[in-house]
């Protein structure tokens, strides 16, 4: 069990990293792209819908929300996220900041929920799968993309070689996602699993993807310094382990889709 000002301190910590990145979020977004698309398909045709874009970031699938539903709202941890949305998206959105563990919605209030490549951040996850329960209809519908386990397999193993320490987020695995919603009043009706690995000119430059998304908070403080820097350049040379004959460096992203609906 995590204690209760931990989880605090590290949501706080989650928002302040996104922020950072509203700038230059949407030019590293890659996978983000691909995987948010990749949920179209399962999206209702039905328009008079009221919808909610979980984690919403800097909008960019709000907006393809909001041209195709009557309602729609973007929430987010982040300020400076809701921010850069707010000024350069639909303005026929309504956004709002609030934290997905307690979502300042009304209860049975929305028909579908919209959350791309968010809820691998949620701590205890069951927590806010209840929430998202509690504000969906009946019959609602919850679609989303996540991070399983074996995602940046090629940098926790090069790290591994160098240290003990945690360098990159544990993820779920795909068993413990059909766990957490199989206890709840849902049914994940529909799921896919599959690997994209991206392709990167160097380390540096997998690096600064992973920052400019904002998802480098658990980036080991321990390591600053000399120290520090003596070790990445280790880290490097075993990542090497893994160069393509093109001389291009692979990272896998394990991408999870779900469907769920309320019962
Ligand atoms: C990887 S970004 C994805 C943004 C957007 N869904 C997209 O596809 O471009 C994750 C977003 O989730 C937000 N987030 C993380 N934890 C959250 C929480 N507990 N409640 C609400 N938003 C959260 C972050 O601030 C960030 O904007």
């Amino acid at each position: 069990m995590v204690p209760t000002e931990q989880i605090r301190f590290t949501r706080k910590n989650i928002a302040k990293t996104f922020g950072s990145a509203s700038e230059s979020y949407d030019v590293s977004a890659r996978l983000q792209r691909f995987s948010g698309k990749h949920l179209m398909p399962w999206l209702p045709e039905q328009d008079d819908l009221t919808v909610l874009d979980l984690g919403s970031g800097t909008g960019f699938f709000t907006d393809l929300l909001a041209s195709k539903y009557q309602r729609v709202i973007g929430l987010d941890i982040a300020t400076q996220m809701l921010r850069f949305a707010q000024a350069n998206r639909n303005e026929s959105i309504t956004w709002v900041e609030g934290d997905a563990h307690h979502i300042p919605l009304q209860d049975n209030s929305i028909d579908l929920i919209y959350s791309n490549l968010v809820i691998q951040w949620f701590n205890p996850l069951d927590n806010a799968v209840k929430e998202i329960l509690r504000v969906l209809k009946p019959g609602g519908m919850f679609i989303f993309t996540t991070l399983v386990d074996g995602t940046l397999h090629e940098l926790k193993s090069s790290w591994r070689q160098v240290d003990d320490d945690q360098h990159v987020i544990d993820f779920k695995t795909a068993t413990q996602l059909n766990d957490v919603f199989s206890k709840q009043s849902c049914q994940l009706v529909e799921q896919k699993c599959q690997d994209i690995v991206l392709e990167y000119q160097n380390v540096i430059h997998l690096a600064r993807e992973l920052k400019g998304l904002g998802a480098n908070h658990l980036a080991n403080k321990k390591n600053r310094g000399l120290s520090g820097k003596a070790k990445w350049f280790k880290m490097t040379e075993h990542y090497q382990d893994f160069l393509e004959p093109s001389g291009i460096y692979p990272a896998t992203y394990r991408l999870f889709s779900g469907l769920v609906v309320k019962t």
